[in-house]
């Protein structure tokens, strides 16, 4: 018998209402001796906490392929970890694997078949980044930009970013720069995320859209108009960007945070107004669910790997310790907090 320690869901948010870490309860739990057939025993190293999960915490979803956590249930979601033991064929002792269903618990034992074995070379041996940069977010970012941002090179285009500086929009950023838009502008929540854009991951400009007069800022920064734009936020941060989009220009509906406290359908109903400037300029705005293009995943994997590599993509995360800390977590992100993607070290 092992002593581990888990996360469980304590209460639901308000109808409305932004999350607490009071949602989140730390338990003790013990995992039975012996593996059966088809299992194996993990070690978690790396949790992730993601917007998505904040549908997770209602009683529906709104998602047909997003099932809520049950009350007093362990939470899962993102991780990667080790393999202690195992009695599934496809794993080994050391290997290291991942999980879109990894519970929130120091070690686990799992069904192998819900694991993916990953190679640490890919990485470099920074294993978080199977949850970020080489992993959901990064693969959300490359392949919503191939899939639907008819980015092409010497078209001379403009590319906007919007949560340009979370986990998905400054992957998006670097990567609209190296598939040739001549100029990147971030939007984001802050001057020290601002500066990270534009000094370490070479954006042309970044507006800080809780201090700055954002169209204004948007039409100084983008006096060709804007082409593309990255959406992950919605709300009116996005109706200011697509009225100053040229005619053709293409949206990557990534993620629309600013609505996910809120009771509304996904995607929120736009206003009359934005919808009739998609209509007029002709502007594509597709949904994008990064889940449809998984047969693209591991050559996107490959090409990601390359770049991070090489540095011609900068890397950046927000990193807190410890299983208790993953409620703390998870609420910082969805208000901002963290830089970069936010990652949970449960062991080393
Ligand atoms: N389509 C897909 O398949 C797919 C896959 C993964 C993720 N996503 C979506 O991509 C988006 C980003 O996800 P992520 O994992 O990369 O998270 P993230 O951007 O690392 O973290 C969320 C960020 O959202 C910003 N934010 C929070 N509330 C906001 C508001 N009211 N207005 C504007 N910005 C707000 C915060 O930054 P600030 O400081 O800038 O406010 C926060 O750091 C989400 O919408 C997510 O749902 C989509």
């Amino acid at each position: 018998e092992m002593q581990v320690q888990k996360v469980v869901l304590n209460s639901r948010p308000g109808t409305n209402g932004a999350p607490v870490p009071e949602n989140f309860r730390l338990e003790e739990a013990t995992l039975a001796p012996d593996l059966k057939d088809g299992e194996v025993l993990v070690r978690t190293l790396y949790l992730s906490v993601d917007p998505y999960m904040r549908c997770r915490m209602n009683e529906d979803t709104g998602a047909e392929y997003l099932t809520p956590w049950q009350l007093s249930e362990c939470v899962d979601g993102g991780g990667v970890g080790v393999v202690q033991s195992s009695r599934c064929s496809a794993c080994t002792e050391g290997d290291v694997v991942t999980s879109f269903n990894w519970p929130w618990q120091t070690f686990a034992v799992m069904k192998g078949s819900v694991l993916q074995k990953v190679d640490p070379q890919l990485v470099d041996g920074h294993l978080s980044y199977f949850l970020g940069a080489i992993g959901i977010t990064g693969l959300t970012a490359l392949l919503g930009i191939r899939e639907k941002g008819n980015v092409t090179k010497g078209a001379n285009q403009t590319m906007v970013v919007s949560g340009a500086a979370g986990a998905c929009g400054s992957i998006a950023g670097q990567i609209g720069r190296l598939d040739g838009c001549v100029r990147v502008v971030g939007i984001c929540g802050s001057d020290e995320k601002c500066r990270a854009l534009v000094e370490d991951l070479g954006f042309s400009a970044a507006i800080n859209y809780r201090q700055e007069d954002v169209p204004a800022r948007l039409k100084e920064c983008c006096p060709g108009g804007v082409d593309v734009y990255f959406d992950n936020v919605g709300g009116t941060i996005s109706d200011t960007v697509i009225a100053q989009m040229n005619n053709g220009g293409h949206v990557i509906l990534c993620g629309q945070i600013s609505q996910y406290n809120k009771d509304v359908p996904y995607p929120p109903p736009l206003s009359d107004e934005t919808q009739d400037t998609l209509r007029s300029k002709n502007i594509t705005r597709e949904r994008f669910t990064v889940l449809n293009y998984m047969n693209k995943a591991d050559a996107a994997l490959c090409e990601l790997s390359q770049w991070v590599k090489s540095g011609q993509i900068k890397v950046l995360e927000t990193v807190v310790n410890g299983i208790g800390s993953m409620g703390d977590a998870f609420c910082s992100m969805m208000k901002g907090g963290n830089i970069g993607k936010q990652i949970i070290k449960i062991s080393e």
